[in-house]
């Protein structure tokens, strides 16, 4: 077996000794494949920005590297991992050692530390009170690009990479349009620097066309651009819209100008695109004021900036101010806030769930937050939009949502946005206060809100079309019935089809025969031949034969999530015990009432709702036609193995609202799963409250399934 670098995965006994025991010829052999593997890691880390390996595993391969290394000195390869910091350059690129070192920029958060930045520059100086300007300009998100012209014609290009040595994308520069091939009245030798960035429509616009080819799409503009600029074949970059906004120079034959406005302008003449919120600014006052002005901006540039960069803007002061180990002295960012974005709420769209509850969407003008563009986001519930907690509390100091409303759209973490705050100045005239549908808007049935709910919901049970497919959609997915070849997509199509409907559960499983029955074939549509029909067919009756637990879980049924189901399927271990006591208990009250209610993790409002699906009023004919198609399995006594989490490792991090974070630590580990206090490979679950900041980016940057607490609890069956 090869991984995705090619290498042997296989393991030898070598690998699993101690460093003391090997021979000498395993040593060697050892610290071969200990130099791939930690290649790898480090290509997949620093270049393909997604990781493959937690942080402690490459540790200890790093480790034991090292170890081996102390032990056989003799033995310790050319290009040992112990000798690397960090990236090493992508297979496939030249390398170019950079003329002038691409360095990186000190960062500052708050206000006090422009001041201070000041201060600090004019004591390196000792420049008293005199005048002393700075440029102010946006800190573009993208990647930086070092341009080398030789007598006007470009050269080379080469990206930061360690900042001493960087990839030859000589080629691929010349793919983008802001990038000029030749410069007339340039220095002899000049070195432009800037940065390569996406649009967010060219990111949209190419994320949509990736995902109709298949091909991978980006989680936001700066990865798209790094991605495309970084492809070995430059066609593929002349596909893609990079652009480049030039701020910087490295190597020059002669100064550009005096100041560091003067050289930004020669730039801009001499064919680069600059950028145009560049301003001279007479001290902290004025950087602040241009910092508010660039950040009120920020949401509708169409591209992504992190922040201002402030430059000492007479170069003749840079030159004496100089260079720390990796940062100038005479340059700071000033970060904008993680993760909010102010942008127009366009609209607000009600979405039935397979609870019927109806859920707010706001539709919003796309903006960018934290690196991701964003045009819908979560209104909870109808007391939101008002401005009212469930309790009937003011939040947003009782300010309601409106259409056409300028809103904060902020992310915790990477779980689905939300509306944060609305600014009243900015509210159109004609705004009216949101009515928020008494009526299922799919099905036209009553919505009611019970009392203690803060979510109305539509009563038009499974009559309701947009109940019925989300119902279906559930029943299919992964904890539950996950039959292969009928996902989402396919539940939606045969939901549509006249001829071979699936309006239930039931109707899956009879799917096959109907189909035999019918002229109009599953295999002569389009999209299905004879093989993906019975392919299909094949994977249903797969299924057939279900555990008790994952058949109750795979109703739906509100508040009865994955672990509940197991829970109860492990009490009564039959489906039929169970279902006799389901009947036992319709009047909610008696002994089998009593005896559900007596299981450790059910509380009244789950056995409401079950004893209510399983009654005669409720889904339970629908149930049993959908039983009669199956073989139904004892569940076994409960081990945490039957808990969605069960040998899962989860990390919780912000602000938790319903359980304290102790709580949700034991409650995790009793259904089995691990809990951990930092990100990392290993990390199956990221559950992110308000708040959460470095962890939440790092699982969206591994990939890793993020949940908000809702979201958590319905998992673990806690809602
Ligand atoms: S000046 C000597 N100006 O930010 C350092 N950098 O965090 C010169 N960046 O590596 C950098 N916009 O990739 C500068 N207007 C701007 C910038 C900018 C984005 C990037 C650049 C740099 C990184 C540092």
């Amino acid at each position: 077996m090869t991984d995705k670098t090619g290498n042997a995965t296989g393991t030898t006994a070598a690998e699993m000794r101690a460093p003391e025991e090997l021979s000498a010829a395993e040593a060697e052999a050892e610290l071969a494949r200990l130099a791939a593997l930690i290649g790898a890691a480090n290509i997949a880390y620093h270049q393909q920005d997604a990781p493959e390996i937690s942080d402690a595993d490459y540790d200890r391969l790093k480790q034991r590297n090292s170890r081996i290394e102390a032990l056989f000195p003799q033995l310790k390869r050319a290009d040992s991992p112990s000798d690397q910091v960090g990236a090493r350059l992508a297979d496939g690129f030249g390398k170019i050692t950079h003329a002038v070192r691409m360095l990186s920029l000190g960062n500052a958060f708050e206000d006090e530390e422009i001041t201070e930045f000041d201060d600090y520059i004019r004591k390196y100086l000792n420049l008293g009170q005199a005048d002393l300007a700075y440029t102010a300009e946006p800190k573009i998100d993208g990647l930086s690009l070092s341009l080398r012209y030789e007598n006007g014609v470009l050269v080379q290009a080469a990206t930061r990479g360690d900042g001493e040595v960087g990839e030859n994308v000589t080629e691929n520069a010349r793919t983008i349009a802001d990038i000029p091939a030749r410069l007339t009245g340039a220095p002899a030798l000049l070195e432009v620097r800037g940065e390569v960035y996406m649009s967010h429509a060219d990111f949209a616009a190419l994320n949509a066309r990736q995902a109709d080819i298949g091909g991978k799409t980006f989680a936001n503009p700066r990865n798209a651009a790094a991605g495309s600029l970084r492809q070995l074949d430059a066609a593929i970059t002349r596909a893609r819209p990079l652009r480049f906004f030039a701020y910087g120079w490295g190597a020059v034959s002669e100064p550009l100008a005096d100041t560091q406005m003067g050289a930004i302008d020669r730039l801009a003449a001499l064919g680069f695109v600059t950028n145009d919120l560049t301003r001279l600014c007479q001290g902290p006052d004025e950087m602040l004021i241009h910092y508010r002005a660039i950040e009120a901006r920020r949401a509708t540039l169409g591209y992504d900036i992190d922040g201002v960069v402030y430059k000492v803007n007479d170069l003749a002061l840079q030159a004496r101010l100089g260079f720390r180990s990796t940062t100038p002295r005479w340059a700071i960012a000033h970060k904008f806030p993680a993760e909010l974005a102010w942008t127009r709420l366009e609209g607000i769209d009600i979405q039935v769930g397979r609870t019927g509850a109806l859920s707010p969407v706001a539709r919003l003008t796309p903006v960018t937050v934290g690196g991701v563009v964003v045009s819908n986001a979560t209104l909870h519930n109808e007391d939101y939009i008002a401005g009212r907690d469930a309790r009937g509390n003011r939040i947003r100091e009782g300010k309601d949502i409106r259409v056409g409303d300028w809103v904060q759209v902020y992310r915790a973490g990477d779980v689905i946005p939300k509306i944060a705050d609305v600014d009243l100045s900015k509210r159109p005239a004609d705004a009216v206060p949101f009515v928020f549908p008494d009526h299922c808007p799919e099905c036209g049935s009553i919505a009611i809100r019970e009392e203690g709910d803060a979510v109305r919901r539509c009563t038009g049970g499974l009559v309701c079309p947009a109940q019925a497919v989300e119902k279906l959609k559930h029943f299919v997915s992964r904890g539950a019935f996950d039959i292969e070849g009928l996902g989402a997509r396919q539940v939606e199509m045969f939901y549509h089809d006249d001829q071979l409907a699936i309006r239930e559960p039931a109707d899956i499983f009879t799917l096959q025969q109907r189909d035999a029955r019918n002229l109009a074939r599953l295999k002569n549509r389009e999209g299905w031949g004879e093989k993906s029909a019975n392919n299909l067919f094949q994977a249903i009756d797969d299924k057939r034969k279900i555990p008790f637990g994952r058949l109750l879980f795979a109703l739906g049924i509100r508040h009865v999530g994955e672990a509940a189901s197991n829970l109860i399927a492990g009490h009564y271990i039959t489906w039929n015990t169970f279902l006799s006591a389901m009947d036992g208990a319709v009047g909610l009250a008696g002994a089998d009432w009593d005896e559900l209610m007596s299981i450790d993790g059910v509380g009244q409002v789950m056995a409401k709702a079950l004893v209510t699906a399983f009654s005669p009023e409720g889904e339970r004919a629908s149930i049993d036609r959908l039983v009669a198609q199956l073989e139904v399995q004892d569940a076994r006594r409960i081990v945490a193995e039957g808990s969605p989490i069960a040998g899962k490792t989860v990390v919780f991090t912000g602000t938790l609202e319903k359980m304290t974070r102790a709580e949700a630590k034991a409650r995790a580990e009793a259904l089995g799963a691990k809990v951990a206090g930092s990100v990392s490979a290993k990390t199956d679950i990221l559950v992110a409250g308000p708040g959460a900041g470095s962890k939440a980016r790092k699982a969206q940057d591994l990939g890793i399934e993020t949940l908000d607490e809702d979201g958590w609890l319905s998992l673990i069956g806690a809602t």
